[in-house]
């Protein structure tokens, strides 16, 4: 079973340079928040990543504000309580939904050509575009199979899945940044975000991986320059 049709996004954090766009994460947030997260868990997340750098940028405050309005099972006491940035989003299972936390990385939209690993290195093996195809690639059809219904998407494998289209509509929520919130927006915003729920350290990762790069190159240079003098005398 093949995924179905993807399509390429130039995401703003793909490429050794790339970068999350900060407005981009908070947008997609606001999705996650207001849609998906009625069926969908985000398990592995700590609310106070929300303020770590290179990611969402929330401030420390706007991290408590937010988390208060989560309940959480305290894992000390068990009992029902407030959510606090320390604590991972819940879980959500009542639907039959897969929880979100890594699912960015669990799927991918392309591959290829193989062998010299240029192409995920620019493009990225398109964990999040799948999630964008097919959040918008739902075709209305609908059918019932063993009692329950089911929802034709061109991007999910075998092509019918029991996500109702009508999960992410139009304009379903208003962005308080002003950016008009069609299904494509929306779609794209909240992919980027839950890429960076996969891997919230991905700048971390970028700039160390960058120095590292540049410092063995320079090591390089010198290790030649220094042979040379070593043997100069020898001829
Ligand atoms: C599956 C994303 C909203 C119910 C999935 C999958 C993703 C996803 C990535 C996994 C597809 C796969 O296995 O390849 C989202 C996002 C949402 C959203 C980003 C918000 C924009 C919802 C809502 C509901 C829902 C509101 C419930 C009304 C489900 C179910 C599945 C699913 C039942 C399992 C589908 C299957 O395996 O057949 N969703 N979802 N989702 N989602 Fe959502």
């Amino acid at each position: 079973n093949e995924a179905g049709h993807i399509e390429d996004i130039a995401f703003s954090f793909e490429g050794p340079f790339g970068k999350f766009d900060e407005h981009q994460l908070q947008r997609g947030l606001q999705v996650f928040t207001e849609v998906c997260s009625a069926c969908h868990g985000l398990k592995f997340l700590r609310f106070g990543s929300l303020s770590e750098p290179g990611g969402v940028g929330l401030t420390e405050d706007m991290v408590k504000a937010y988390a208060k309005g989560f309940t959480v099972i305290d894992p000390v006491t068990k009992e029902e309580r407030e959510a606090t940035p320390a604590d991972r989003f819940p879980e959500n299972t009542g639907a039959g939904a897969p929880d979100l936390s890594v699912m960015a990385k669990a799927r991918k939209g392309f591959s290829g050509p193989h062998g010299l690993l240029i192409n995920p290195l620019f493009r990225g093996v398109g964990g999040p575009e799948y999630i964008y195809s097919m959040l918008t690639g739902f075709t209305g059809e609908t059918k019932e199979q063993a009692g329950t219904v089911l929802y034709e998407n061109k991007a999910f494998p075998g092509g019918w899945m029991s996500m109702p289209n009508e999960a992410l509509v139009e304009g379903a929520v208003t962005y308080a940044d002003g950016t008009e919130a069609s299904l494509h927006q929306m779609s794209e915003d909240v992919s980027a975000f839950l890429m960076w729920a996969s891997e919230p350290r991905m700048m971390v990762r970028k700039e160390s991986g960058m120095k590292a790069v540049l410092i063995l190159g320079l090591l390089s240079v010198m290790l030649y320059l220094t042979n040379k003098r070593i043997w100069s005398g020898v001829k």
